[in-house]
C-alpha cells in the first residue's frame, strides 16, 4: 500500500527526513487544450472554479498571497478570496499587518491557488490597491459576530504577551458592544489585486504539464500563450 507515492513498510521504517526525496505522484489527467480556454481569463477563472467546486476540492477560495517589502523581503501567506469580477480579486485584512504593510510600501503581489484534487494551480499577479470604505463595511457586517471581534482585538503580526491579552480583549470588545453593531475597524478592509498576469496549470504524466499563460496589454486586451512546462 502507498502513502503519497511512498510504500507504507517504507512509512514505517524510515525517517520523514529520509522519505521525503521519495514522495512522488503521477499527476494524471486529460491536460489543457488551449483552444477551449476562454480568450478571457477571468471567465476561465470563473469556470475552473465551478469545476472546483463540482469535484469538491478543499478551501477551493484559499489561495497564497506573495508581497514583497520596499526592501526586496519576499513574505508569503494563505489567504481567502472573497469576490472577483473582470476589476479584479478581493480579500480582506488588516492594513497594518506584516502584508499591509509590504502592500504600502509595493503594491505588487502574486496569488496563487492550488487545487490538487484535481492537479491543478492558478497563478496571478497584479497590483493591489484598497477597495472603498462602503464596501469594506458591507462584507464586515456580514460576517459572524464572532469574526467581527477576532478582527477588530487583533493587531495582526504585532508581538503578542500571551494568549490570555487577546482573549481578554475579546471579552472587553463584546461587553462594551454588547447589544450593538460592532463597528469596522479603521485599519481592517478589502484589498482587490488587479491582474496583469494570469497562468493556468494542469498536471499531467511524466511531468509533461500544460501551462497556459495569459498577459494584458496596455489597452487592457489579453494574450494567451502556451509555456514550457
Ligand atoms: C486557510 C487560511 C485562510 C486565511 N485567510 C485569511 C484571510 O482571509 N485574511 C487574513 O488576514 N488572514 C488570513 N489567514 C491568516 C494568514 O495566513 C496570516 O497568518 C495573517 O494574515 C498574517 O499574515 P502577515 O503577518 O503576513 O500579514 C488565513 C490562514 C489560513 C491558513
Amino acid at each position: 500500500m502507498k502513502l503519497g507515492g511512498v510504500e507504507l513498510k517504507d512509512v514505517k521504517n524510515k525517517s520523514i527526513r529520509q522519505l521525503v526525496a521519495n514522495f512522488r505522484n503521477e499527476y494524471i489527467s486529460n491536460g489543457i487544450d488551449e483552444k477551449t480556454m476562454s480568450d478571457d481569463p477571468i471567465q476561465q477563472f470563473e469556470k475552473w472554479f465551478k469545476e472546483a467546486l463540482d469535484n469538491k476540492v478543499l478551501e477551493p477560495n484559499a489561495f497564497h498571497l506573495s508581497t514583497c517589502s520596499a526592501d526586496g523581503r519576499p513574505s508569503g501567506r494563505v489567504m481567502l478570496l472573497k469576490g472577483f469580477s473582470e476589476e479584479g480579486f478581493v480579500f480582506f485584512t488588516n492594513y497594518e499587518s506584516r502584508k499591509g504593510n509590504d502592500l504600502e510600501e509595493n503594491a505588487n503581489a502574486s496569488m496563487t491557488f492550488i487545487w490538487l484534487e484535481l492537479y491543478r494551480q492558478i497563478r496571478i499577479e497584479g497590483k493591489v490597491s484598497r477597495i472603498s470604505g462602503k464596501d469594506s463595511d458591507e462584507y464586515f457586517r456580514s460576517r459572524p459576530r464572532g469574526s467581527q471581534i477576532g478582527a477588530a482585538v487583533s493587531a495582526q503580526s504585532r508581538v503578542l504577551s500571551g494568549r490570555e491579552e487577546l482573549e481578554n480583549a475579546a471579552n472587553e470588545l463584546e461587553k462594551k458592544f454588547s447589544g450593538e453593531e460592532i463597528p469596522r475597524p479603521h485599519n481592517w478592509g478589502g484589498l482587490i489585486l488587479k491582474p496583469s498576469r494570469i497562468e493556468f496549470w494542469q498536471g499531467r504524466v511524466n511531468r509533461l504539464h500544460d501551462r497556459i499563460f495569459y498577459e494584458a496589454a496596455d489597452g487592457g486586451t489579453w494574450t494567451k500563450t502556451r509555456l514550457y512546462p
